[in-house]
This record gives structure tokens, C-alpha cells and sequence, in this order.
């Protein structure tokens, strides 16, 4: 029976690169839609970039551009990135759209009908300079129980405590430094408090993995609270119908956006929308999403749904976080790859595609991206394993037998490699791509075997035993057909090209039944795939590691002096933005080894804070007061110890240091050095 499916990815946000750790569930998400294709299933793979809210309305103002310029040039990097790791979506669409407009606008309406809307005044904090409310990330001050100085507004990054923005101590606005005020507003909210017994049951209906099951029997325990879905103007998003002024929160309108994409697609394709998000549909929704959003997708999402008259997803799939390394991913370590940065240096998004399958299980466990075991993993399996079995018997069709298969009447490694079809299809269909790729590689050792023993270019001497050398590398080029098949779905690239080179028609799961048969030409074998060199992953991390701190004086003996100079143009020296700055305040940071925390003025509202790796060489007391040269358009970093925004510039090296540089006398805090 052919199913309709419809099955989405989390939307990524539009103001961010796509990095490794994203890519985790867009290869997850597009091996799973791959696959269920190749079963013959009708299949549509939509996605959109999370386009609303008030750090993309921040950044827009920042890059001085209006937010739709921004989230229309991220959208094309972003279609890009996906496009180059393969992954296919259907559509790849906007939240910032007209059907996403509607679609919101509607379901808010038939809330409201159903009297799953209330309003209510709530007190916020209020920034005066910038004329506007703060969200609790745009909030900072000292810790209310550690007293750390510069947390933001939910949590503090030193004691790990959360709390309301309100606790703060000596709060100021992240946006302008102002001491925010409180004011009272009006906010819209969903009554998800009457939604439990309905959420209760749907739950229990198989919708989630055992985990996240688990999950929601703790957050029913601890009693579901109403959803505030409004936020005041200035917002980058849509206006509530009957509200002037008030705009839906980005996460009202974020999955909504799911169905805006499949909207937009079926209008391009003449499907039939209803047929898929009718109440009772018989069509089934897939939404793959990270563990760190389950609350949205598991609780808001099909509330939202139920209360408005559509239908529910059918599944809720939650992955892990991924680490590299053993270590969540680092820009310091140079383990934060984007995408891009990824293709550029290892350059075959298959690789990774490969990787992360073998690692994936369909739970919500973590998976570890450990660069040296991704290079053995891959030069073993696939270069060692699987491209083996054709580039030892292929040659030998083409150059003897002009490119004809004339395979044995029977064999029992192929009989096997077909017998195996149905249990990698489970895997695939359970996301345990970690079990399918371990039985395709048993049997890829299986086939591998029948090479070694047959061993044709020994047949290959004898000049009596031509049709044992056709037969034996026929044989092999069928189970090296059979793994393309099973690997497809994770190497669409490279079996795309191997159904060239084996001149068969695309690929699918039911031809798994099926054989070459005698008197088939195939094409001349071309190189398929290289090895991956250790160094491009060194280079990959080089190139990764945001290096903000001037490191301590510790000997740099075995830093080599570089034998040419490495020269940068003009342009690129002027994209560093130097500044005088007057050290405000210096002080030692508590467990910190190497840093100081420093409080810049640059002439700025609000002084920068920077952690410097200078506490061996300067007593902080000796610093206060006086002038120095920051790098102050680096991207801020987040530390053990806080945010760093920026960088001091300091000389050293084996003879000693660091040595904090300073102007001569006369120069202004905010000068601009050039
Ligand atoms: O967490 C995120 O990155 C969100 N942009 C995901 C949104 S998924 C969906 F609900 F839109
Ligand atoms: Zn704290």
C-alpha cells in the first residue's frame, strides 16, 4: 500500500550559520525521507528558515539592513548548505510568508473561538533607551545566588542556577546598557493548563519515543502552565489579528511554518493540502526535532493543533546533541565547523552523511563526531570495505569482456546479501541507521571474501579460465549493487553515480528482488572515492579555532618562526576594528589560571567585558585606570567565566610577556587604531 507521508526537520533559525551539530538531524531526517521513497511511498520532505523574533530584528538593525534582506541572503546560504550535504528537501521555504500569515492568523482565530485564549497584564522589563521589552536573554546583571557578575536574565553560566530576570541584581539591557525598567503590558496566551487531558492521551497513543514519554510524565507532574504567544512592538514578526501592536511570539508561528511550506509546495504541485492536516487525516506527520525542543513540539504543537481543528502529527522523532570529541563543540578548540567550512576542507558531504548514520539509533542519546575514529570509520568502510569489491573486479569486465556480465547460475553470497534486504529495511524504518550500516558492512566483509578467495586477477593469468573470471567479477559487481542499494539512502551521491557506471535505472528497495542478468554492459569503472587525509580534519580545526585570548607566557619555544611572511591585503587588516580602551576595572577571576577579567570603556555605553590571559605577568590592581588597545569588533565568546567581548592586544614570546600594549599619551578611550 503506497502511504502519503509528510515529514519535516526543526526550522533553523535566520540569523545563524548551519554548523555540524544542525546537520545531525538534516542527514537524519533526509536518510529516513530517502529511504521511504525508495519503498515507493509518496513522500514530501519540507523544511523553512525560522525567520521571526527579536534577536534576528537585533542583528538585522545591526548589519544595518531591514530583517527581510537578512533573512533573504541567510536563506540562500542555508538553501546552499543543504543542497551540498544532499539533503533533498521537497521545499525549503520561509516562516516569513503570506500562507504562513494565514495559516497563523486562522489557527489563532479558531483558538479563540474555542476559548483557548486569554489575556492578561503581566510586568516586564522595559528598556527606556531602546523603547522596548526585553526578552530574558537580552537581560543581564549579577547572579542572584553567586552574585557573578554579567549573567543574563535565565540562568547564570557560572553557578548554573536559573531564575526570572527579575531576581537579577543591578540588571541592565544588553541592547543599550540602560538600566531597565518594570512596565506593564498586556499579553495573549494560550491555555495549555486546560490541554492535559487531551495531551495526556495522545502521548499514550505511541506518538513518542520512551524518553521523551518519560519526559512529559515530569512536566504533567510539575502541572502545565498557560503559553504566553504575544510580544509587544518593536517585533520582527506577524501582528495578532485583533491586536494592533501585538505581535505572535516567533514560536506561535515557527511550526506553523511547517504547514506554510507544504502549503506553498502543494500549490506548486497540485496536491491537496486538507488531505494532509485535516482533522482524521489518514495521511501520517513526521517531525524530527532536537531533545531541546520536545516541549514545543510535544506539548504546544499538538495542543495548538487539536484546539484548532487540524490534525496531529503522528510522530515526534527527538535526537540527541552532538559532541565532537567527547566535548560539546568548541570554537576555541576549533571543533564549532559550520557547514561550509566542512565542504571546504574535507569536501565530501558523504563522508559525514556515512558518519553520522553508523552513530545514529533512533533514541535520544548524544552522539560523539570523533574526528579521528570519522577517518579510520570512513577510509575502512568505505574506501577499505565497500568501493573494494568494485575496483577489483571491474577492470576485468571491461578490458576482457567489453563491459558484459555473464554471472554464475548460482551463488550463495548473493542469495545472502538478498536475504538481508527486509532487516535493513526495519533498521532504516526504526532510525537505527547504526544497526543497518553494520549488517550492510557484514556484508560487505561477506562479499569481500569472495573476491579474496576467488581472487580473479589469479584467474585472470589463466588463459583457460575466462568465464570463471566473467562469472567471478559479475558475481562481485552484483553484491557491490546490492550495498549501493542498501547505502543509498545515507550515499545518494555515490550511488547515483555507481547506477551510471552499472547502467541501471535509479535504485529502489524492490529491486533488492532482482539481478544484472547475463548479456548486461555496464560502463568503464572510474575512480569513485579518496581516502580522507588526517590533515585536511587538522586543517578543518585550524581554521576553526577562534584564538580571542593572548595566550600566557608560556614558552613558545616550539612555535616555528614562519619561513615566508603571510601577507593580507589593506582590506583585510582595516575588518579589524582596534580600539583605545581605559581599563575601568581589572580583577582575578575565581578558578581561572591564566585570566584576568577586564572592564573596558571604548566609549561606549556600557563597558566591554574581556577575559585576558595576562594574570601571570600584571597585578590587577596596577591596571586600573589605564589605557590599552582592544580588538572590539570580535565575535563576542562565551567562557566558562562569561562573556568576553573582545580582546586585548598584548606582546610575548619565549623572552617573556605577555606585555600589554599602550598608546602614547594624548589618545582617547574609543579611538579608533589604524
Ligand atoms: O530551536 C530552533 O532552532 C528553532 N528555530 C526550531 C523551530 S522548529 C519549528 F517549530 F519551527
Ligand atoms: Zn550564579
Amino acid at each position: 500500500m503506497t502511504r502519503k507521508i509528510l515529514v519535516t526537520s526543526a526550522l533553523p533559525y535566520a540569523n545563524g550559520s548551519i554548523h555540524l551539530g544542525h546537520l545531525v538531524e538534516y542527514i537524519q531526517t533526509d536518510i529516513w525521507v530517502r529511504f521511504q521513497k525508495m519503498q515507493g511511498h509518496e513522500v514530501h520532505y519540507v523544511c523553512a528558515d525560522d525567520t521571526h523574533g527579536t534577536p534576528i530584528m537585533l542583528r538585522a538593525e545591526k548589519e544595518g539592513v531591514t530583517p527581510e534582506q537578512l533573512i533573504e541572503r541567510v536563506h540562500a546560504e542555508h538553501s546552499a548548505d543543504f543542497a551540498d550535504f544532499l539533503v533533498a528537501f521537497d521545499n525549503y521555504y520561509s516562516t516569513n510568508s503570506e500562507e504562513n500569515r494565514e495559516l497563523a492568523s486562522g489557527i489563532y482565530k479558531a483558538l479563540k473561538a474555542n476559548g483557548k485564549i486569554a489575556t492578561k497584564t503581566i510586568e516586564q522589563f522595559f528598556d527606556p533607551v531602546k523603547r522596548m521589552f526585553l526578552p530574558d536573554r537580552f537581560i543581564k546583571g549579577e547572579c542572584p545566588k553567586c552574585r557573578a557578575k554579567d549573567q543574563y536574565g535565565d540562568s547564570c553560566e557560572v553557578c548554573g542556577a536559573t531564575y526570572n530576570p527579575t531576581e537579577l541584581i543591578n540588571p541592565y539591557s544588553a541592547v543599550s546598557g540602560a538600566a531597565p525598567v518594570r512596565k506593564e503590558t498586556e499579553h495573549y496566551f494560550f491555555k495549555l493548563s486546560e490541554c492535559e487531558d487531551f495531551l495526556r492521551n495522545w502521548t499514550r497513543s505511541g506518538t513518542l519515543q520512551p524518553e521523551a514519554a518519560n519526559k512529559m510524565g515530569e512536566w504533567f507532574e510539575s502541572g502545565l502552565s498557560d503559553w504566553d504567544i504575544s510580544r509587544d512592538a518593536p517585533y520582527f514578526g506577524f501582528e495578532i489579528p485583533d491586536a494592533p501592536g501585538k505581535y505572535f511570539y516567533v514560536w506561535l508561528d515557527a511550526p506553523i511554518g511547517y504547514m506554510a511550506s507544504f502549503k506553498n509546495f502543494c500549490t506548486k504541485n497540485a496536491l491537496d493540502f486538507d488531505e494532509y492536516w485535516k482533522k482524521d487525516s489518514k495521511a501520517e506527520l513526521y517531525h524530527f526535532i532536537g531533545k531541546d525542543i520536545l516541549y514545543f513540539h510535544a506539548l504546544f504543537w499538538p495542543a495548538t493543533l487539536e484546539y484548532s481543528g487540524y490534525r496531529t502529527p503522528t510522530k515526534v522523532f527527538a535526537h540527541g546533541f552532538l559532541t565532537v570529541n567527547g566535548e560539546k563543540m568548541s570554537k576555541s578548540r576549533g571543533t564549532f565547523i559550520t557547514a561550509r567550512s566542512y565542504l571546504e576542507h574535507v569536501k565530501n558531504p558523504e563522508y559525514l552523511r556515512y558518519y553520522y548514520a553508523a552513530k545514529l539509533n533512533g533514541t535520544m542519546e548524544d552522539i560523539d563526531l570523533n574526528l579521528e575514529d570519522f577517518v579510520a570509520r570512513v577510509n575502512s568502510d568505505l574506501v577499505g570495505k565497500y568501493i573494494n569489491i568494485a575496483s577489483r573486479t571491474a577492470g576485468f569486465i571491461s578490458k576482457r569482456f567489453g563491459g558484459e556480465l555473464e554471472p554464475s547460475a548460482a551463488n550463495a553470497v548473493i542469495d545472502e546479501l538478498q536475504a538481508q534486504a527486509q532487516t535493513i529495511a526495519d533498521s532504516f524504518d526504526q532510525r537505527d541507521y547504526g544497526r543497518a550500516l553494520r549488517e550492510i558492512m557484514r556484508l560487505a566483509d561477506i562479499a569481500n571474501g569472495f573476491v579474496a578467495d576467488k581472487a580473479p586477477w589469479v584467474i585472470a593469468k589463466n588463459p583457460d579460465a575466462e568465464g570463471e573470471l566473467q562469472a567471478v567479477c559479475s558475481d562481485a559487481l552484483e553484491m557491490f549493487r546490492l550495498l549501493t542499494l542498501y547505502l543509498k539512502p545515507v550515499l545518494p551521491g555515490l550511488a547515483a553515480q555507481i547506477e551510471r557506471f552499472l547502467n541501471v535505472p535509479a535504485l529502489s528497495w524492490a529491486s533488492a528482488g532482482q539481478r544484472l542478468p547475463a548479456g548486461h554492459r555496464i560502463q568503464a569503472y572510474e575512480h569513485l572515492i579518496t581516502r580522507i587525509d588526517p590533515k585536511q580534519i587538522e586543517a578543518m580545526t585550524e581554521a576553526n579555532k577562534e584564538n580571542l585570548q593572548p595566550q600566557s607566557n608560556a614558552p613558545a619555544a616550539a612555535t616555528p618562526v614562519p619561513e615566508e611572511p603571510h601577507h593580507i591585503s589593506i582590506d583585510d587588516f582595516s575588518k579589524v576594528d582596534l580600539r583605545i580602551a581605559r581599563i575601568v576595572n581589572a580583577e582575578h577571576v575565581e578558578g581561572a589560571e591564566k585570566l584576568l577579567k577586564l572592564s573596558l570603556d571604548i566609549g561606549e555605553e556600557q563597558p566591554r567585558q574581556v577575559f585576558a590571559g595576562i594574570k601571570s605577568a600584571y597585578d590587577p590592581e596596577t591596571l586600573k585606570g589605564r589605557l590599552t588597545v582592544m580588538v572590539a569588533n570580535l565575535a563576542p565568546r562565551k567562557m566558562k567565566f562569561g562573556l568576553s567581548e573582545g580582546m586585548v592586544l598584548a606582546a610575548s614570546d619565549e623572552r617573556g610577556g605577555p606585555y600589554i600594549l599602550s598608546p602614547d599619551s594624548g589618545a582617547q578611550p574609543g579611538m579608533r587604531v589604524k
